[in-house]
This record gives structure tokens, C-alpha cells and sequence, in this order.
């Protein structure tokens, strides 16, 4: 849009503009600053107008978009143009993604090379390895702590090794994805030195007070991320002599987004790494990044403010390179850090769907899909060009954050039934075989999470300690079930690494000074490649597991219903142990195509006639495109197998 204000202030920067900043053909650039300045300019005036430097400010900014645009290897500008012209390449049916750490499952960078094979054997295209970057060697939250956000952990590699695994990753046409610690940096960052030495620059790069006043205030209304381990949200540094907001971990300082330096420095590191080869940047804790005293400081208006001017400045500087929202917070909220629009991400293109894999768990525990049939019915419409990250486990703990209203509708109290399920999952509740261990419990509230493997949620581990092959049957149907489901919901499937093999958990951390506190490093071992090994071997487990998910992912490719379009209905079954929803298309052979999965260990029935709203079966016939077998519906009947799905084509 022109806007008189912000184009005569454009005219005054560009004029300005930093004579190192040349280059060949800043043509692009200039009409997507165009493009974009009026929004930019009006979000930071939101954020910072009141500031007597604000077009100072505003001066700086550009010049580090303008900047980094000049750093922009060719190769990606030339990307960007491309995906301009696709601008739907993210939705696709033919995207899979995983989650590693490179340490734990190549123990290098270098070693990375050498393990893609293995990944593209799976069907995997979108790779996230988890942070790189310097940290503390003590504790740093799995990485989540940063010392340095432009250097590579020497124990990971060099900045050339990335580099050289990006090109490689780009010439076998798969993707990164790079984490960017938005909300916080480790307590041995060079701003929080320089902070704690009494420098007052940096000392407004966090929130640091003298006295409990205003902590006191803040306290009064915000939740613990740690309860356990990190309990309050401020920490005293005895050096600064200043009380400092960590509201996850000690050394993990929150960042002061008040502050428009705080900005300018995060969104140069965001283009910086898109400038390394990241295709995706996964923006982590991005419902924090705006403190508010009387509030919880979580999904405050201006953390999306934030996130719609990182989105514009990105779109002008390296607009291939999209964003993940890691916001695990209530379904209602998750939906918004894709940006209040009509069709296109103003935010994050890309969102956890916390919300489907704890409901996935919850159907699990049940045998029923009741609430995971009311919990995705409740999930407001996702815009059209914006997509889920859909997982069953990911390096952090499960969370049962479901809407209250929905598991009362589904006929539980919630209390009772978040306590069932911890219960549940940890092995105390007497029927479940699960061995998971519990996370982040909070004697004031009762609250607690869940830590654990796939395969020792699913009961796994306890089935080949009991050798006992029924149980291990049950258990390795479960964890495919749960990968169809990721795979044809709607969104990209994202893998856990080793769970394609049958990963169990790893109690080594319990011996570990640095990890015994934290549960969630159960569920991150070294990936134990004499296991993945036995894939080749029919009759393992590993085989039982991993041949099956590469098939739910090859067949994922081949069906264009399953691109996420918003092409989804959920329908109604009166079997309460079975979820189905239809997926479609307007064009292609697979056009419709309607997914049935069965959470009981049991065989449930479906009755076709329920579905005759949809008009879902013209023929006696139906084909199930996983099997690729013609199941008869002549008696108006389908039976599921136990813990079993079908992906008919109609
Ligand atoms: C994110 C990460 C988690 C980390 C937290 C604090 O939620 O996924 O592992 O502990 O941020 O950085």
C-alpha cells in the first residue's frame, strides 16, 4: 500500500542507505521493500513509536535487510524467485519431515552427509536438526541456550560444514529447517555478559530490575514453565546486583523485545541463517516474546505484532525462507501465529499442531476417539495458505493442553482426566503398558506432563521385556497408526528420529549432573544405527516398524487429497472407538478419499449408512489405497482391524 508518511520516510532511508550497500541488481529488493514498507513501518511504529529514535531506528532496520539482501548467496535469491512463482510448494502432499540431533544421530555435521541416505530410504525431504549453535557446556537446555547465535558449536562443526551440508541437502532436493532462540539467550551470551558487568545497553536488552517491585507484580500472574526445576520467573545476579526475567531455565535470559536494538539484532540472526540454507527457520517460544505485568505474558498481542514485522522484513530480504511457530499453547491460540488474515500467513506459515498430537494421545490411552473427534472439530479454521507440522513426539514433553469445555463434552472431568492420563502414560495406571516418565509436575496447580519414546509410550518397552508377542504386536500397530494419521490429517508429517525404528527410552541422562533433573532427555538417545541396521531384517521389530512408515509415506506422495487445502470434512461415527474424516480434491484420480482409523485393540464396524450424507459409496466396492486391496461394502459394513486404518479412495 503508499502511505504519504512511510514512503516520504522510505525516500529519506534509501537516500541514507549505507554505501556498502551495492550490489548488481537490487532490483527485487526494492520492490518488495516497496511492497512491504508500509506494513513495516506501521508494525514497528506500533511497537516502537513512541521512541524519540524512532526513524533512527527504522534507518537501522532497513539497513540490515538491505544488508543481508546483498549477502544473499545468488542461489537462493534465485530460490526465492521460484518459490514466488509456487507459492504453494509448502502445502504439498510430498513433503515428510524429521527431527534429529545431529550429534546423537551422526555425531557431526560431517556426519550428516553419510546419513541422508538413510532419511531418503524413509521417504524424508525436510530435515530439522535441532540447535547448533554455541552454548554453555554445562546445562543449555539441549541447545536451547545460546551463547552465540552466528557461530556453530565446535563439538557440532564449523559454519563451512553447515554450509557444505545445505548444498548437498539442496542438490538431493531436501530441505532445513535451523532453529532461531527468539525469546532468550544463555545467561553466557555476550549481551548478558556485558549486562552483567553494568553495561546499561545491554542490561535493556533483558528485563533486569533492582529490587522485587516490579518482579513481585509479574509473578502475581505468570505461569512456571519448570515448576520442578526452574521454579519463578526471575533469577538474582549477584555480579549485576539486579534481579533478571528467566522464565524458562536460570540461564536462559529472556530478551526485551521493548527494546527496537533487540529487534534489529534478532531479525538480522534470522536472515543471517537464511542466508546459510535454511529453507525453514523455526522461531522457538515465540508465545513469550512480549512480558505485560498483570498478564501471563504468553500469546500477548504484540509477540504477533513481533512476528508480522519479522515476517515482512523476511519477505523482503529472503522471502523463500518460511517460519515455524513453536507455540505450544491452547488450540485457540496455536491457530493465530499464523496471522489474523484471510488466505496468507501473516506470521508463521508453519505451526506445531500441539492440539492433534496430545489428542492423538488421548485417543490412544481410551481406545476411543471421542475427544480427539471434538478437539479437532473445535480447531478454528486454519487459513488457506498456511500449514500444521502434524508429530507424535518431538524432543520436548507432551503436553494435555486440550480445551477443557471439549473433554466435559466428551464426558470427562478434566481434572480427572489429564490426571488419567498422566497416570496412564507413566505405567500407574493399572491397565497401561506404557513405561513414559512424568515431566514439569506442579504440586501447586497438579499439573504434569509427559516425557518418553514413541515406542516405550506405546508399550513397547514393556511388551519385549515381558517377551511377550501379543503385547509387542499391539504396540508396534499403535505407532503406525499413529504415523497414518500424521500423514493424511492435512500438513506436513514430521518424524522423531528413531522412532521409525522403535526407539525406547534412554535412562542414561539419570547419571548425567547436567540432565538428571529434566525427563525430557529420556526420549533423546544416540540412535543406535546397529538397530536401524535390522530394518533389512524381516521378522524385527525395527523392520515391523520402519517398512511400514516409509510405505505410509510413499503412498502420502502419490495421493493429492492429502495436501493440505483445507480439503479436510470430519464426519460424525456413531462407533465411538473410530475416527474418520474425508479428504478431497477437485482434480486427479484420488479425489476423494476418506480415512477411517480404529483406536481400539478390538475390530470396530463401520456402518456405511451413517456416511450417506457424504454419498461416500456409489459401489459394493471401495479400494483401500495403503494395502492397495478392494474391500467389499456390500453388507454396508466395513470392519477395522484392531488399531488398524484405511485410506479408501471413493
Ligand atoms: C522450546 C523448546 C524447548 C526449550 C524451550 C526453551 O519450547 O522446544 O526444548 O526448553 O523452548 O528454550
Amino acid at each position: 500500500m503508499y502511505e504519504q508518511v512511510s514512503h516520504s520516510l522510505l525516500n529519506d532511508i534509501l537516500i541514507g542507505l549505507d554505501p556498502k550497500v551495492d550490489c548488481d541488481d537490487l532490483k527485487h529488493f526494492y520492490i518488495r521493500l516497496g511492497a512491504n514498507f508500509y506494513a513495516i513501518h506501521s508494525l514497528f511504529h506500533q511497537l516502537y513509536g513512541d521512541r524519540r529514535d524512532f526513524r533512527l531506528q527504522m534507518h537501522k532496520l532497513v539497513d540490515v535487510m538491505a544488508r543481508q539482501y546483498t549477502n544473499r548467496p545468488t542461489e537462493l535469491r534465485q530460490r526465492d524467485l521460484a518459490r514466488e512463482k509456487d507459492h504453494d510448494w509448502f502445502l504439498s502432499q510430498k513433503l515428510a519431515g524429521y527431527t534429529l540431533y545431529c550429534q546423537e544421530y551422526a555425531d557431526s555435521i560431517n556426519g550428516m552427509h553419510s546419513k541422508l541416505d538413510y532419511l531418503q530410504e524413509l521417504g524424508i525431504n525436510l530435515v530439522h536438526v535441532m540447535p547448533l549453535l554455541d552454548g554453555p557446556k554445562g546445562r543449555n537446555d539441549g541447545g536451547y541456550a545460546v551463547r552465540d547465535f552466528r557461530k556453530i558449536d565446535s563439538k557440532y562443526g564449523t559454519l563451512q560444514d553447515l554450509d557444505r551440508l545445505s548444498a548437498d541437502m539442496r542438490s538431493r532436493d531436501m530441505l532445513l529447517i535451523l532453529d532461531v532462540v527468539v525469546n532468550h539467550t544463555s545467561d553466557e551470551h555476550e549481551w548478558a555478559r556485558k549486562a552483567r558487568k553494568g553495561n546499561k545497553k545491554y542490561q535493556d536488552y533483558y528485563y533486569t530490575y533492582s529490587d522485587r517491585k516490579i518482579p513481585d507484580l509479574f509473578e502475581q500472574t505468570m505461569p512456571e514453565v519448570f515448576p520442578e526445576t526452574a521454579p519463578g520467573n526471575f533469577t538474582w545476579n549477584e555480579e549485576m546486583g539486579k534481579w533478571v526475567m528467566t522464565v524458562f531455565n536460570d540461564f536462559q535470559w529472556d530478551l526485551n523485545y521493548k527494546n527496537p536494538a533487540v529487534f534489529i539484532e534478532m531479525i538480522d540472526i534470522i536472515l543471517f541463517w537464511a542466508n546459510h540454507g535454511a529453507d525453514v527457520i523455526r522461531l522457538d517460544a515465540v508465545a513469550f516474546l512480549w512480558k505485560k505485568v498483570g498478564s501471563t505474558c504468553q500469546n500477548e498481542r504484540e509477540a504477533h505484532l513481533i512476528l508480522q514485522l519479522m515476517k515482512d522484513c523476511c519477505q523482503v530480504t529472503a522471502p523463500g525462507a518460511l517460519f515455524i511457530a513453536e507455540a505450544i499453547v491452547a488450540p485457540v491460540e496455536i491457530i493465530k501465529y499464523f496471522g489474523e488474515d484471510a488466505v496468507n500467513a501473516k506470521e508463521c506459515e508453519i505451526a506445531y499442531n500441539a492440539t492433534f498430537m496430545a489428542l492423538l494421545w488421548e485417543a490412544v490411552a481410551t481406545k476411543k476417539a471421542t475427544l480427539l473427534e471434538k478437539g479437532v472439530r473445535s480447531l478454528p479454521t486454519k487459513l488457506d495458505r498456511a500449514t500444521w507440522l502434524n508429530y507424535i513426539r518431538c524432543h520436548d514433553d507432551i503436553g494435555l493442553g486440550f480445551d477443557d469445555n471439549d473433554i466435559r463434552e466428551a464426558g470427562y472431568d478434566p481434572q480427572a482426566h489429564r490426571r488419567f492420563l498422566v497416570d496412564y502414560y507413566t505405567g500407574q495406571y493399572p491397565a497401561s503398558t506404557a513405561t513414559g516418565v512424568a515431566f514439569g509436575r506442579n504440586e501447586k496447580t497438579g499439573d504434569a506432563r509427559i516425557s518418553g519414546s514413541l515406542a516405550s509410550l506405546a508399550g513397547l518397552e514393556a511388551a519385549l521385556l515381558n517377551q511377550d508377542e501379543t503385547a509387542i504386536d499391539i504396540s508396534i500397530k499403535t505407532i503406525i497408526l499413529l504415523h497414518s494419521m500424521i500423514a493424511s490429517f492435512g500438513g506436513i508429517p514430521l518424524l522423531y528420529y528413531g522412532d521409525s525404528i522403535g526407539t525406547l527410552n534412554d535412562n542414561t541422562y539419570l547419571t548425567d549432573e547436567n540432565k538428571h533433573h529434566d525427563s525430557r532427555w529420556v526420549h533423546r538417545p544416540r540412535l543406535n544405527w546397529e538397530n536401524a541396521e535390522k530394518r533389512h531384517i524381516e521378522g524385527t521389530v525395527e523392520h515391523r516398524i520402519f517398512h511400514p512408515i516409509k510405505k505410509i509415506l510413499a503412498i502420502r506422495k502419490q495421493i493429492p487429497a492429502f495436501a493440505d487445502l483445507n480439503n479436510r470434512e470430519m464426519l460424525t461415527i456413531g462407533n465411538p472407538h473410530l475416527f474418520a474424516f474425508l479428504r478431497f480434491t477437485s482434480s486427479g484420480i484420488h479425489s476423494r478419499v476418506l480415512v477411517v482409523a480404529n483406536f481400539d485393540t478390538a475390530p470396530q464396524t463401520l456402518d456405511l449408512k451413517e456416511l450417506e450424507a457424504v454419498n461416500v459409496f456409489g459401489h459394493s466396492q471401495v479400494r483401500e489405497l495403503y494395502s492397495d486391496k478392494v474391500l467389499s461394502t456390500r453388507h454396508g459394513q466395513l470392519v477395522i482391524p484392531p488399531l488398524g486404518f484405511y485410506w479408501l479412495q471413493l
